[in-house]
């Protein structure tokens, strides 16, 4: 049975930074030619990964059980895109080992803002906790982030549109042969 190649389109950056509107984007820009799936943080901490805290050791977890089921998916010709802040590098770099092992083309994305813009941005209103101490181990606030060394694009949410980000992301994709026609006309 003939069948696309699968990929992996891994969105790391933090809370807030705008993983989740932009795999949302791409998810609508991609889906009428191909099959799609997405992974985002949230709903994997619903469905996948309920009960895991936000420790370090657990946080690793959430990643290596989004990066198997991204890994099935892919194999199966899914172009899978993951929204998770997944904020160590060594997790992040165990995934990608993982999935370029298994054939599966890996595309990390660092949804870039400054901490600045994402305190004044505060969609959930986490940050404002964060740094008042109600919740503890905030990403970026009293947690580490460790922002990839080599990524395949950093797209910058508080300086350029959804938009521009989107279409170098499309960009790439099609540059890696992983878009067909239609999404190149988008
Ligand atoms: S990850 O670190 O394990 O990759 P994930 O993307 O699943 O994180 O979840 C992040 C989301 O959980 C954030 O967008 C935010 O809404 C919420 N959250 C709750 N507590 C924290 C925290 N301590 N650090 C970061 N995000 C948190």
């Amino acid at each position: 049975m003939e069948q696309r190649v699968g990929f992996i389109v891994w969105l790391t950056g933090m809370s807030g930074a705008g993983k989740s509107t932009l795999s949302g984007l791409l998810r609508q820009r991609l889906e009428t030619e191909r099959s799609i799936e997405r992974l985002d943080g949230d709903e994997v901490r619903t469905w996948l990964s309920k009960g895991l805290t936000f420790s370090r050791e657990d946080r690793e977890e959430n990643v290596r059980r989004i990066g198997y089921v991204a890994r099935l998916l892919a194999k199966h010709g899914v172009g899978v895109l993951t929204a998770a802040i997944s904020p160590y590098r060594a997790s992040r770099e165990e995934v990608r080992h993982l999935a370029t092992e298994a054939g599966i083309p890996f595309i990390e994305i660092y949804v870039q803002a400054s901490l600045d813009a994402l305190i004044a941005r505060d969609v959930k209103g986490l940050y404002k906790k964060a740094l008042a101490g109600e919740i503890q181990h905030f990403t970026g606030v009293s947690d580490p982030y460790e922002a990839p060394e080599s990524p395949e694009l950093v797209v910058h949410s508080d300086s350029e549109t959804v938009e521009a980000s989107l279409g170098r992301i499309l960009d790439l994709l099609r540059a890696r042969g992983l878009l067909g026609p239609t999404a190149s006309a988008a």
